[in-house]
């Protein structure tokens, strides 16, 4: 694996990417804030060596660099899905290969479904904590002495100093920002009421990622953050069929109060 990193690494190297500071990655339906960095470096996913290419058709695949608040941003507009078929290796191979390249931090977003009936569809959640509920795990296998511990620690995995920084700029711009724990479920089938009235006991919100790019970016000591967009209200006493479009819709909507925070937190990075 470390090779391959390497070649990604090199030919990354040479098509412009120079020390980049924030790597983030945008989740279903919110590739956007990749209009406000200025930028003339886009790669297609399918360009760059040993990385994987994105299959669900609203996911845009392309790596982005540019300057985002004066900081060096490392974008990924579309991420790798375990309901693709990918392995935890390849959904998280990009993680590494940012973190090679000097990233800092690294801020991440996804679409989600709201257990927590408190919060309302069309809100934005901080991820305060995770379960991992997938059936998988990328540090499964030969551990890489090089890049981090057999056993990493997990009682922080998001960092606290990034979660203050959201919170702060979420008060100043009066965008409601939760606080809760994100369950991550292999998909891509949306939930029974079974399921949801289940993982309502232990989480806040529902989605189909995040989870191995945190547990990665822990094992490498790269300190991240990570906002669920919640798209839709997963209440099992009143559930209707769950629409793709309409998550989407959702998505598009929250979208602009998540590029405010996101270019907020940047700037104060
Ligand atoms: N479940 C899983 N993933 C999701 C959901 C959901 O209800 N909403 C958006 N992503």
């Amino acid at each position: 694996m470390l090779n391959k990193i390497k070649e990604s690494v090199d030919f990354l190297i040479s098509r412009g990417i120079k020390s980049p500071e924030i790597g983030i990655v945008l989740g279903t339906g919110l590739g956007k804030l990749v209009d406000e960095i200025k930028s003339n470096v886009s790669i297609d996913y399918s360009d760059i060596p040993h990385f994987p290419v994105s299959t669900v058709e609203f996911h845009k695949g392309k790596l982005i660099y540019g300057d985002l608040e004066n900081k060096k941003i490392l974008a990924m507009q579309g991420r790798f899905h375990y309901y693709e078929g990918y392995s935890m290796e390849q959904i998280t191979f990009p993680i590494r290969v940012m973190q090679f390249l000097g990233i800092k931090y690294l801020l991440l977003s996804n679409a989600a479904g709201a257990l927590n009936l408190d919060f309302k569809k069309g809100s934005l959640m901080l991820i305060d904590d995770h379960i991992n509920f997938l059936p998988d795990n990328p540090l499964r296998g030969l551990n890489y002495e090089e890049m981090g511990p057999r056993f990493p620690d997990m009682s922080r995995p998001y960092s606290s100093e990034l979660g203050e920084k959201f919170e702060e700029m979420a008060k100043m711009k009066d965008i409601t920002l939760h606080k809760g724990i994100y369950v991550a479920v292999m998909g891509p089938n949306f939930e029974t009421r079974a399921e949801y009235r289940m993982f309502r006991g232990f989480a806040d919100a529902v989605g189909m990622s995040t989870v191995p790019e945190v547990i990665v970016a822990n094992h490498m000591n790269l300190p991240c953050a990570a906002i669920s967009v919640l798209t839709d209200e997963c209440d099992p006493d009143t559930l209707e069929p769950t629409d793709i479009n309409e998550i989407l819709a959702k998505a598009a909507i929250a979208e602009q109060d998540l590029i405010q925070l996101f270019k907020g937190v940047v700037a104060e990075i």
